[in-house]
């Protein structure tokens, strides 16, 4: 089973964003993947009660819970609307919300008490991908971000590099594969339920087939081409 995670990030509006889940809704899909739809929080819950065949992530979650806290979205938005899965630490959420290795580790934690299944983001920056340091990078990443001593449930971890999100420039297969298997020989200390890892970084209708056959994915974490329908059709049955 391939994942295919839709991040629509803040590119359409409702009514773009109903046309497409509505396609999604319609459109039969090989058995062999997987499709999430990450849609704009307000879409969220429209469209998880109106299409009911279509699976759903949110594409953030705040930590605070319930209360007084302004402009915030609290985890229980998702769970109680039986959204599935939840993206934690986009890096453009890093990036543009400051959020940082010791947010993602709480937001990560909150999860274990609902059925979200997290999908946690991990890269680095070019700078460091030239300095050929992208392994240490991903080891602090790891270390600041799971706890030796929790037991996870299922968890997605989505490598994608900054340098690949939005650039047109992708990883060779052959590094895709190698930092795969490092994730997972460095997280083997730790305790998953189940361990998934996807790609994500300028992942389009193009270089689909080439990237599907690094073996040691579970699936892709796409985001400008997702809201093309040529894209979505490559999983057409
Ligand atoms: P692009 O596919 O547009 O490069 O974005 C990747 C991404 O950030 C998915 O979360």
């Amino acid at each position: 089973m391939k994942f295919i995670i839709f991040n629509w990030k803040s590119y359409l509006n409702f009514d773009e964003s109903n046309f497409l889940t509505k396609f999604i809704s319609k459109t039969k899909f090989k058995n062999k993947y997987n499709l999430i739809v990450a849609p704009s929080s307000l879409a969220l819950g429209f469209l998880k009660n109106k299409y009911k065949n279509v699976n759903f992530s949110g594409q953030n979650f705040d930590f605070y819970g319930k209360g007084g806290f302004t402009s915030f979205m609290p985890i229980s938005d998702l769970s109680e609307n039986n959204i599935n899965y939840a993206l934690i630490g986009h890096s453009e959420v890093r990036q543009y919300r400051k959020e940082n290795n010791s947010i993602v580790n709480l937001k990560l934690k909150l999860t274990l008490d609902t059925k979200i299944t997290p999908i946690v983001c991990l890269g680095e920056d070019l700078n460091t991908y030239k300095k050929k340091l992208t392994t240490d990078y991903l080891k602090k990443q790891i270390i600041e971000t799971f706890d030796k001593n929790t037991q996870y449930k299922e968890v997605f971890i989505a490598y994608e590099p900054l340098w690949a999100i939005g650039s047109g420039l992708v990883p060779t297969n052959d590094e895709i594969s190698k930092i795969a298997d490092f994730i997972n020989f460095f997280l083997k200390d730790y305790s998953f339920k189940k361990l998934k890892i996807l790609y994500g970084g300028s992942v389009n209708s193009e270089n689909l087939e080439q990237l599907s056959k690094i073996k040691e994915l579970d699936g892709f974490l796409v985001g400008s081409a997702s809201i093309k329908k040529s894209f979505i059709n490559k999983f057409k049955l």
